[in-house]
């Protein structure tokens, strides 16, 4: 036999003969996401592990979702000038957001309901961001309560929320985050009213799901996700269990109807700065006149967003609006990016532009449904790797001394 065929014979044969085992352990599942080595493939196993509409609401976005795209387009269309001759055998990551010390600067975005992605949920995405040695930011409409993420998750996590018309609740929130040992709240002010997600309606996804053929074929088609979503149901907003009446998820939609504020403005900005006297991070922002706004009225932390083009479709790119804001907040807040980040590079040119750090949303869920816990940590795993090595060949050892000067726009060839 050709001993290129005799070699890989066996190989194959090795790879056979460990294949029960592997089942029998679970493993062929996290297996596959191990095997991943970009997030787009993460986000192509995730696509074939989950049902279209909940692959869709992970993915998709309001509109027609041109914000998604721009947030990626104008990260790719930034250049990097490389310097030469550079010792790069150590590459620094860590940096300190609002205080705390971080070894990558790699940090959860809050993302509602992570457990109907897979039921490792908002615990499986704080222990892979702590596990990284980073932060994880939970969403108050989590699938996971505030207090089972403390209770199984012990690294640093912020509380998300949003001014919610009830202030009642808002502060019963505060007050848990505060016994839950929450070091940071983050308010997310881009959620005047929901918006029009079309995959989602198209797709009849809301709460409670529509049953459609469609569905039920799709439910059937992904029977890894559907036999642990029937073990493991979560799909319901854990921190609001004591306010929703006994007719589950309709009066969930009642209860997340009612409570979203059109009329809030910065007059709860200051109210929450009262209430909550730890570190207070606002996300949402676009411009500098509102990042100016929110450092007046002491906020120590901005989060450049557009909600991952799921709010506003239209609205500029994050890394498109981040230049500006890092000039107005010029060292009175720290100031943070997220959207479309999918690459280490991206997490590079963020950083040169003025971010402390990156939030990453999909990126995080694409590695939950790919694997649970594990898959997200082998998403935030290629995150860093990459961002390690476009530091090592863009001749820079830490992310400390990133600064515009690596950053080229092609249209006109010169610096930032
Ligand atoms: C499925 C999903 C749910 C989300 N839920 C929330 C949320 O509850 N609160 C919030 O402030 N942002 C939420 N976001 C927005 C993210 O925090 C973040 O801004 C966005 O995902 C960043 O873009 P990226 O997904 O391209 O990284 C959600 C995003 C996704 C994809």
């Amino acid at each position: 036999m050709n001993p290129f065929l005799r070699v890989a014979a066996r190989q194959l044969a090795s790879d056979l003969r460990g294949l029960p085992t592997r089942v029998a352990r679970g493993e062929a599942f996290a297996g596959r996401a191990a095997r991943c080595i970009s997030i787009a493939d993460l986000r192509a196993l995730a696509q074939r592990t989950l049902p279209r509409s909940v692959f869709d609401y992970v993915d998709g976005a309001a509109n027609d979702e041109r914000t998604l795209a721009w947030n990626r387009r104008d990260l790719a269309a930034l250049e990097l000038r490389p310097r030469v001759l550079v010792d790069v055998s150590q590459i620094d990551l860590s940096t300190v957001a609002v205080g705390i010390p971080i070894g990558v600067p790699v940090i959860g975005a809050p993302t509602g309901l992570s457990g109907l992605v897979h039921p490792d949920g908002e615990v499986g995405l704080a222990r892979a961001f702590h596990a990284a040695g980073s932060i994880y930011v939970l969403s108050a409409s989590s699938s996971c309560s505030i207090e089972e993420v403390a209770r199984l998750a012990s690294g640093p996590t912020w509380l998300q929320l949003y001014m919610w018309r009830d202030r009642g609740f808002v502060k019963e929130l505060l007050e848990r985050a505060r016994a839950a040992g929450h070091l940071a709240v983050v308010l997310t002010v881009d959620v005047p009213r929901s918006s029009r997600r079309e995959r989602d309606i198209r797709n009849g996804f809301g709460v409670p799901p529509r049953i459609t053929l469609r569905n039920v074929r799709d439910a059937v088609a992904r029977p890894r996700w559907t036999t642990r979503f029937l073990r493991t149901p979560r799909i319901e907003l854990a921190n609001a269990a004591n306010r929703l009446g006994a007719d589950g998820a309709a009066s969930m939609v009642r209860f997340v109807d009612s409570q979203f504020d059109p009329a809030v403005t910065w007059q709860a900005v200051s109210w929450l700065r009262e209430q909550w006297t730890g570190r207070l991070l606002i996300k949402g922002i676009l411009t500098a006149e509102d990042a100016s706004r929110a450092v007046g009225l002491g906020i120590d932390g901005i989060i450049v967003s557009n909600h991952g083009g799921r709010q506003l479709d239209e609205a500029r790119s994050s890394i498109s609006a981040l230049p500006e804001i890092a000039a107005a907040a010029a060292g009175q807040a720290e100031i943070y990016l997220d959207g479309g980040v999918r690459k280490g590079g991206d997490i590079l040119k963020a950083i040169a532009l003025g971010a402390r750090a990156c939030l990453v949303g999909r990126a995080a869920l694409y590695g939950l449904a790919a694997g649970g816990g594990a898959g997200a940590s082998r998403a935030i795993e290629i995150l860093t790797a990459e961002l390690q090595t476009a530091m090592a060949l863009a001749g820079c050892a830490s992310v400390g001394d990133l600064d515009e000067s690596w950053i080229v726009r092609p249209s006109t060839g010169t610096a930032l």
